[in-house]
């Protein structure tokens, strides 16, 4: 089966004053068709980076240093112009990190929507306005709601309209970055059953963005996991929970709270990200790493593929003590 999306190689860079910050370097991945999968990091490491370069929209100072995302057989990064912007709102679309940046405050809603859905149908204005109230509904909007502005719905609401302004032109691969960040936990799961509904009438392929380990957890098919601009582990949700290879990994799931009664003991883990601006030649995370040796030192470790999980699906780590750690590493 042929994935939704082929990442290869992809970098991304801004250029500033101080040096150029290595955002997002050598990042190589697969979404699969209909898959949810997720992308983890802390702050900084370049999530959105990606979901921007995936779009072929880096704004300056930011650029895409070099790579494909291979949609079918089309190179997004390839693309300029007409073909960009069709390909991008038809085939691919992201709801950005804070719903806000997706809206325009002087707009209603639905005028909004339908204006995206005109500039690549050959809908009538009527047509796309009809469409637009359908979307609402289907992300449980009241379409009677399309005529009000941004600022009149809350932030759920508001992230529900993102979605359904993102979907206007029913794109095969969603990115949301954040889509539920700030949200209470049961907006959230509102959210995010709005989205599962969508995932399943539109066959959408989603790429999740999020710092949120439990929530990325329980919406994943599949996790990356990256540091400081690379993937250290891509894996099934469920083999990340019970058996993190990457210490990365390991070390951000004792350093959150699992959801259950007891009481836990938290490690967080030691040290600070790297300046993305200065990176060690070898492991990023080698500086913090309790495994670290001298040649993690030495050179990137790439990213391979690992012993396979309980379901005996593919997965991958970019750690050289992989091997040597099999069985010891803490639980
Ligand atoms: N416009 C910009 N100019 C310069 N540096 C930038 C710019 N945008 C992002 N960066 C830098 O690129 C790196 C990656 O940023 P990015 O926003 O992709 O991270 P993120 O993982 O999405 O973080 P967060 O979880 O806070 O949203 C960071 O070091 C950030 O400071
Ligand atoms: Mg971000």
């Amino acid at each position: 089966m042929t994935a939704a999306l082929q990442v290869r190689n992809l970098s991304a860079e801004y250029s500033t004053s101080t040096g150029v910050v290595r955002a997002v370097h050598d990042v190589s991945f697969e979404l699969r068709r209909g898959e949810t999968l997720g992308l983890i990091g802390e702050s900084g490491c370049g999530k959105t980076t990606i979901g921007q370069a995936l779009l072929n929209n880096l704004e300056a100072p930011g650029r895409i240093a070099g790579g494909q995302v291979m949609l079918g057989d089309i190179d997004l990064l390839s693309l300029s112009g007409k073909a960009l912007r069709r390909t991008r709102w038809d085939r691919i679309a992201m709801v950005p990190q804070s719903a806000m940046h997706a809206l325009n405050p002087v707009y209603r809603v639905g005028d909004q929507i339908a204006e995206a859905i005109e500039l690549h149908t050959s809908a009538t204005h009527q047509a796309a306005l009809a469409r637009a109230r359908e979307l609402l509904d289907m992300v449980g909007v009241d379409p009677g709601r399309a005529r009000d502005y941004p600022h009149q719905f809350s932030g759920g609401m508001r992230q529900r309209v993102a979605i359904a302004m993102a979907l206007s032109c029913e794109p095969e691969v969603l990115i949301c970055d954040e889509a539920t960040t700030g949200l209470d936990v049961l907006t959230e799961a509102q959210v995010i059953g709005a989205l599962r509904d969508m995932q399943r009438a539109f066959e959408l392929s989603i790429i999740m963005i999020s710092h949120d380990l439990h929530m990325i957890g329980r919406v994943s098919d599949r996790i990356a996991i990256m540091y400081a601009g690379r993937l250290v582990e891509v894996a099934p949700a469920e083999d990340v929970r019970t058996d993190p290879r990457h210490p990365y990994t390991q070390g951000l799931l004792s350093a959150v709270p699992a959801l259950t009664a007891e009481p836990q003991h938290l490690e967080p883990i030691p040290g600070l990200v790297p300046d993305l601006r200065h990176l060690p030649p070898g492991c990023r995370f080698a500086p913090r790493c309790p495994f670290a040796i001298d040649e993690c030192d030495h050179d990137i470790p790439p990213l391979i593929e690992t012993v396979p999980g309980a379901q005996g699906d593919r997965r991958l780590v970019a750690c050289i003590r992989d091997g040597d750690l099999v069985g010891k590493q803490s639980a």
